[in-house]
């Protein structure tokens, strides 16, 4: 049920709800925005909008009662107690999902009981949704998290048209097949009547992985699945479409605030607290190990180790969201960064003006939008990223065409932002070349490259985005358009 106890159109469903609850010691509680560029898509697409958000409010134990927020988002919780957040969401989709679709940076963990708990999760989560999504209700599930919710979905309520759209890469064949589960997942999937992702190659991936692992065939971007497989009888023959549509930002809202006094006010006060220097460098990631943060600092160490950057002349300052802290790999990235952080900091630091800054913190998005103003030189250099929002508020926040964006080939943001100063984060050489040469362009070549960039996210906002997906989703090959 939605908060007024009635069923609805239109269904978001995502692991996490756009607000956290947060219990202090002394049991007060508060709600925070939740990290991530899923959340900050889909809080823009969802606003003004009827329809309810299903997922969870990340903290163990029983779930909120379903409430409305002070914007007036519909938010049904999903519960989840400890054994499932650490199977399910750090285990499961932590720990063996995210590294798997992310080109394997570290290696995949298995568990057959990490796998139980999200199916079990999984279903809970369908269950949810069946019971707020009005007859022949649109629904839109999100992410890895939920890979079976369609098919399961489907099961319970045929009357519905279900989208999935899946906001991190989806992998070569090759790696993928490293999964045991790799048909349940792929069955999960093929529940739905269309499937969205950030690049075409992702797309061409799902569809390589269903004619080669399920026997399905396809003809362009149209799976066909008969519904049995070796080891599955059961389900009715489906088409799914497998498209990209690549995900976006609200340029409009983040660009007003960028022009506000204050945020420009705030903007210069970050750099006088910098000590004003000619050259003011920034990275702004969860700190995952993908975002090739370290990378990064390898770079950075360089310049400053060649003299062709250095304080008080050039600083560095590095914002790095707490993120998924229970998971190994996560803990041991974050003591790796933070003991270069040290090493650079000793190194190249005079007393008053750092080399680098490290910030281990969430900031509101008006703070986020000044740093993006006060950064010459925003420095997005992941391994691998499905888009990388971050890349498109920086572009966005610059309306004074100022500042120039150094950007890795391997996000799906470069796809679209082909006028970046664009890097391969693995190439250290050419990474550090790509900066300085960024840096010493002339003013005008870098406004010509904002320009063009600006232009690209305009016209490709995140409203574009919803629109061309719900589009795409009306008219899946499976199902007549409703009109
Ligand atoms: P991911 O979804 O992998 O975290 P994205 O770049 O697509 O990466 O999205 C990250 C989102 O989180 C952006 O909207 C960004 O502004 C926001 N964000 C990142 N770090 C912080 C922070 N420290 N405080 C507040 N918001 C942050
Ligand atoms: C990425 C994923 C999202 C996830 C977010 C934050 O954007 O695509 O599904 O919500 O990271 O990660 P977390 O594990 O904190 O939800």
């Amino acid at each position: 049920m939605s908060p007024s106890g009635r069923t609805v159109d239109f269904v978001v469903a995502a692991n996490r709800l756009p607000v956290d609850r947060v219990v202090h010691p002394d049991g007060s509680t508060e709600w925070r925005t939740s990290p991530g560029g899923l959340v900050t898509a889909m809080e823009s697409v969802m606003t003004g909008r009827d329809g309810v958000w299903v997922g969870w409010a990340g903290e163990p134990g029983e779930a909120p009662e379903p409430f409305e927020t002070e914007t007036g988002l519909q938010l049904h919780p999903v519960p989840l107690d400890a054994n499932e957040i650490r199977d399910y969401y750090e285990g499961f989709s932590n720990d063996t999902l995210w590294p798997i679709y992310h080109d394997v940076i570290v290696e995949p963990t298995f568990h057959r009981r990490w796998w139980a708990t999200y199916r079990t999760v999984n279903e809970r989560f369908a269950h949810a949704v069946a019971d707020v999504a009005a007859e022949g209700a649109t629904v839109w599930v999100h992410d890895y998290q939920l890979q079976l919710v369609p098919a399961l979905l489907r099961d319970l309520r045929p009357d519905l048209r279900i989208g999935w759209f899946n906001h991190i890469p989806f992998p070569p064949v090759e790696l993928f097949a490293q999964l045991p589960w790799r048909k349940h997942v792929l069955r999960g999937l093929l529940g739905a009547d269309f499937l969205g992702f950030q690049r075409t190659t992702d797309a061409g991936n799902f569809v390589r992985a269903c004619r080669q692992l399920l026997g399905a065939t396809s003809k362009g971007d149209v799976v066909a699945w008969e519904g049995t497989d070796d080891d599955h009888p059961g389900a009715s023959p489906r088409l799914v479409r497998a498209a990209a549509v690549p995900i976006s930002i609200d340029f409009a809202g983040l660009e007003a605030l960028a022009r506000t006094p204050e945020v420009r006010a705030r903007a210069k006060e970050i750099r006088a607290s910098l000590g004003d220097p000619d050259v003011v460098l920034l990275g702004v990631d969860r700190l995952d190990y993908t975002k090739g943060i370290r990378h990064r600092l390898r770079a950075i160490s360089e310049l400053l180790e060649d003299g062709d950057i250095g304080p008080p002349e050039a600083t560095f300052v590095q914002v790095a969201t707490p993120s998924r802290e229970r998971v190994a790999a996560y803990r041991q990235l974050r003591a790796q960064i933070e003991g270069m952080v040290g090493r650079i900091n000793g190194d190249f630091s005079h007393i008053g003006d750092a080399a680098v800054h490290y910030l281990h913190q969430s900031y509101p998005r008006d703070e986020m939008a000044a740093m993006f103003q006060a950064a010459d030189i925003m420095l997005v250099t992941p391994l691998r990223d499905g888009m990388n929002l971050v890349a498109k508020e920086y572009v966005t926040c610059r309306h004074d065409l100022g500042g120039a964006l150094v950007l890795s080939e391997f996000t799906g943001a470069a796809q679209e932002l082909r006028q970046a100063y664009s890097c391969n984060p693995h190439d250290i050489i050419g990474l550090k070349q790509t900066i300085l040469r960024a840096i010493r362009d002339s003013p005008s070549e870098r406004r010509r490259r904002m320009r063009a960039l600006r232009r690209r996210v305009r016209t490709n906002d995140v409203q574009t985005w919803a629109q061309r997906y719900l589009r795409a989703l009306e008219f899946a090959p499976d199902k007549p358009p409703r009109r």
